[in-house]
């Protein structure tokens, strides 16, 4: 198993010219003292997407956005096409994360043609999927997961995702500071890795799984420890270059 570890920034709809500023200067000066091999990508907001290509320019640091249209362009106002995306050089795409499918109601079918689109324009889609506190409470969380997967996988098949990752994220766990267990997330990992594996078993050993939800520097090692927990997608505790690097640690030292 050669899978890259993967740290993913996820910082929301936070932070603005300066405070990106600084955190990129603070993220140059710990990757100076450090030669990263795991891979490392943040996930910003779209106004700032062109200003941090520049900034991380000769910087291991890969630069993703947190939402693609899902149409390819024309009058659709306010929305981001994947061409303007790899037109401007971002590397990799969010989709499907839980807090646009409940708070903007994105559906399966949608998130199929962003990640088929960002996959077309050399855009590496990150999948985000996961169950609801309630649905956890009732037992279905592995249905509610496979159905996830395969409602977008079905469509658009495995390699964008080789090239991206998925992410597992319970929703109850997002910015919660409640992770779930690195046992509870190995068994889901282990289930979407199966899931995967019926579809197409070589694809299924490449993709990144990473796992999302409350990661912080101090849960990270175990978390990292799983066998089918190839990094993270962390929100919160990104948004401190300290913290998010001390979590790059941990997932750096999983680099064989
Ligand atoms: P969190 O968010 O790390 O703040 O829980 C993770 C995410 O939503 O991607």
């Amino acid at each position: 198993m050669s899978r890259t570890p993967f740290v993913c920034a996820n910082w929301k709809m936070n932070g603005d010219t300066l405070s990106n500023r600084i955190w990129v200067e603070q993220a140059k000066s710990l990757m100076s003292r450090h030669a990263y091999q795991c891979d490392i990508a943040v996930c910003a907001p779209t106004p700032y997407l062109s200003g941090l290509v520049t900034q991380f320019t000769h910087s291991r640091l890969m630069l993703g956005a947190q939402n693609v249209a899902h149409f390819e362009n024309g009058a659709y106002t306010g929305e981001v096409s994947a061409d303007m995306l790899a037109d401007i050089g971002c590397d990799m795409v969010i989709v499907g994360h839980s807090e646009r499918r409940t708070l903007l109601g994105e559906t399966d079918e949608q998130i199929a043609k962003k990640a088929a689109l960002a996959f077309s324009r050399g855009i590496m889609p990150i999948l985000c999927v996961g169950e609801t506190l309630q649905e956890r409470e009732e037992g279905r969380t592995l249905d509610v997961v496979k159905a996830q997967l395969t409602a977008v996988l079905s469509v658009t098949g495995l390699a964008p995702f080789v090239a991206g990752a998925i992410a597992y994220e319970p929703i109850w766990a997002i910015g919660t500071g409640k992770s779930a267990s690195p046992a509870d997330a190995q068994n889901v990992h282990r289930a979407m890795r199966e899931c995967l594996a019926q579809m197409d078993p070589q694809a299924a050993q490449n993709i990144r799984l990473l796992y999302g939800g409350s990661v912080k520097p101090g849960n990270a090692v175990d978390l990292f420890a799983q066998d089918d927990i190839d990094g993270a997608l962390v929100g919160g505790a990104s948004l401190h270059a300290q913290d998010f690097f001390n979590i790059c640690d941990c997932a750096d030292a999983l680099v064989k």
